[in-house]
């Protein structure tokens, strides 16, 4: 089954995705890390995408959509964080399913209050090469400003200015937002709005008992 996290920035999707990816038989697809990773390797989807992030803009549809299909076209068995963030996107990851004869994508909104997106925002540590993130508060590393598997130094991410994530907020409202609505069919039963306030551990509780009534299995 494709499982869409859907949420704004800092709602914790990415910390989620990577609990969520070890216990189950899931593969996490970021379109943030793969991005990143394109940068990082200076592709031309890498250079082309950079100004968009850096303003805290959406990335072109017709590019996202492209890297994507190459990315699940094998397994369907993902978490997607961060894709679908248009309804165009959402459109083109349902003809993608029902192409391969996979049941349609189901997604889990984390639903958080505004107020506390700056905060987790400008507080967080990212591990570069991984796309593991910490906070400087709420989820520090064991050692400060390194990395708890690998040991590299942490870095803040250039978007995560408090100027660009205004900007990333507006592009959730207008442009994410209206995914719920595509999800939020009563007849398809394809959205669960999931809390995602408080400690780490209770809100990946609150997913797992989503996912297991979805009947997704368990790693051996
Ligand atoms: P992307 O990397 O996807 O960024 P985002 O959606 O803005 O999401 P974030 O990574 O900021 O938030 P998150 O929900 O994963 O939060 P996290 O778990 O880290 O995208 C970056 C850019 O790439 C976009 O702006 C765009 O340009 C481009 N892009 C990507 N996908 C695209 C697409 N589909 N189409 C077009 N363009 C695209 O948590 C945040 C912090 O909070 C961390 O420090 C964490 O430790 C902490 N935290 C987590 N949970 C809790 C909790 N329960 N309590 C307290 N703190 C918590």
């Amino acid at each position: 089954m494709i499982l869409i996290f859907l949420g704004p920035p800092g709602a914790g999707k990415g910390t989620q995705a990577k609990i969520i990816e070890e216990r189950f038989a899931h593969r996490q697809i970021s379109t943030g890390d793969l991005l990143r990773a394109h940068r990082a390797g200076k592709t031309a989807l890498g250079r082309e995408a950079q100004s968009y992030m850096d303003e805290g803009k959406l990335v072109p549809d017709g590019l996202i959509i492209r890297m994507m299909e190459e990315e699940i076209k094998t397994s369907s068995n993902v978490i997607l964080d961060g894709f679908p963030r248009t309804v165009a996107q959402a459109v083109a990851l349902d003809q993608l399913a029902n192409s391969k004869g996979w049941s349609l994508p189901q997604a889990i909104l984390f639903d958080v209050d505004e107020s506390v997106l700056m905060e987790r925002l400008v507080g967080r540590l990212t591990h570069a090469a991984s796309g593991r993130t910490y906070h400087s508060t709420f989820n520090p590393p064991v050692v400060a400003g390194l990395d708890d598997v690998t040991g590299d130094a942490l870095i803040q991410r250039p978007d995560d200015k408090e100027e660009t994530i205004r900007t990333r907020l507006a592009v959730y409202k207008d442009q994410t937002e209206p995914l719920i609505e595509y999800y939020d069919n009563p007849a398809s039963g394809r959205l669960t709005s999931v809390d995602a306030l408080g400690p780490i551990d209770d809100v990946t509780r609150r997913i797992e008992r989503v996912i297991s009534v979805r009947e997704i299995p368990q790693r051996p």
